[in-house]
């Protein structure tokens, strides 16, 4: 099999995860949830009581130790941690408020940005056949991917589309706060100095706002197929790397 990373960036809100494991599902491989690894990190701090404003060093020593992995079997995959001799699953916690709340701080801190970005680079060395989604994936972690996408939204669009999903589950929410808090993390993911949420240059850029997921899906999964086509020649041999 040889090897294929495609991107899927995009601001908070966008859809991107559920698009990125539909695509991935479709094409029949892995599926990379960048975000998670960070918020496993927040959820670390959280129960260590490190402050990732006051000690960002702290923050990097558990995010060394904590050897980040995935459970490939689940689906979609589970964030593992090492903890001593065993390992526990964090993705029940990794959508929790105060998680959400600290992961942005942590998200700053270059020494962290370094061992994830490493890690991920690894998953894509042994899984090989990859959809990742993020902020810095075509940008800064694959450069040379050849197939990078960057999904983006009215921001009112996607507070609204948020504030649908909530009240469908039953929860009270206020769309001007929701449409706020999707405003200030816009502005922190773009304006961290390193691996800021940004759109590759040679990324395909789709907004979102007004095209259903499964069209977003569709697209996709017909841009990686005619690339995968153009990779073999008429003999079905695969024509090599660049
Ligand atoms: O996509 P998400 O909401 O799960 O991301 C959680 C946080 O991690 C968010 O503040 C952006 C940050 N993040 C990042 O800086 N780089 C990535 N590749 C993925 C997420």
């Amino acid at each position: 099999m040889q090897p294929l990373v495609i991107t899927v960036d995009g601001p908070a809100g966008v859809g991107k995860s559920t698009v990125a494991h539909l695509v991935a599902k479709r094409l029949n491989i892995a599926f990379l949830d960048t975000g998670a690894m960070y918020r496993g990190i927040a959820v670390l701090c959280l129960e260590a009581g490190v402050d990732p404003k006051r000690d960002p060093h702290g923050v990097a020593r558990l995010a060394e130790q904590a050897q980040i992995r995935f459970d490939w079997q689940a689906d979609p995959p589970g964030l593992i941690v090492a903890d001593g001799e065993s390992q526990r699953d964090l993705t029940d916690s990794l959508r929790d408020d105060n998680v959400t709340q600290t992961v942005s701080q942590i998200a700053t801190i270059a020494m962290v940005r370094k061992i994830l970005v490493d890690a991920q680079r690894q998953i894509a060395t042994d899984r090989l056949r990859l959809v990742t989604e993020g902020r810095d994936q075509g940008s800064v972690v694959f450069p040379d991917a050849p197939l990078k996408f960057f999904l983006d939204a009215d921001p009112a669009k996607r507070a609204q589309r948020r504030a649908k999903q909530l009240r469908d589950a039953g929860v009270y929410v206020d769309e001007n706060k929701i449409l706020d808090s999707i405003r200030s993390r816009d502005y922190r993911d773009s304006h961290r100095t390193d691996g800021p949420l940004m759109c590759a240059s040679d990324a395909i850029r789709i907004d979102t706002s007004t095209i259903k997921q499964e069209i977003v899906v569709d697209l996709i999964v017909k841009q990686v197929q005619q690339y995968i086509d153009s990779q073999y020649d008429d003999h079905g041999v695969w024509k090599g790397m660049g």
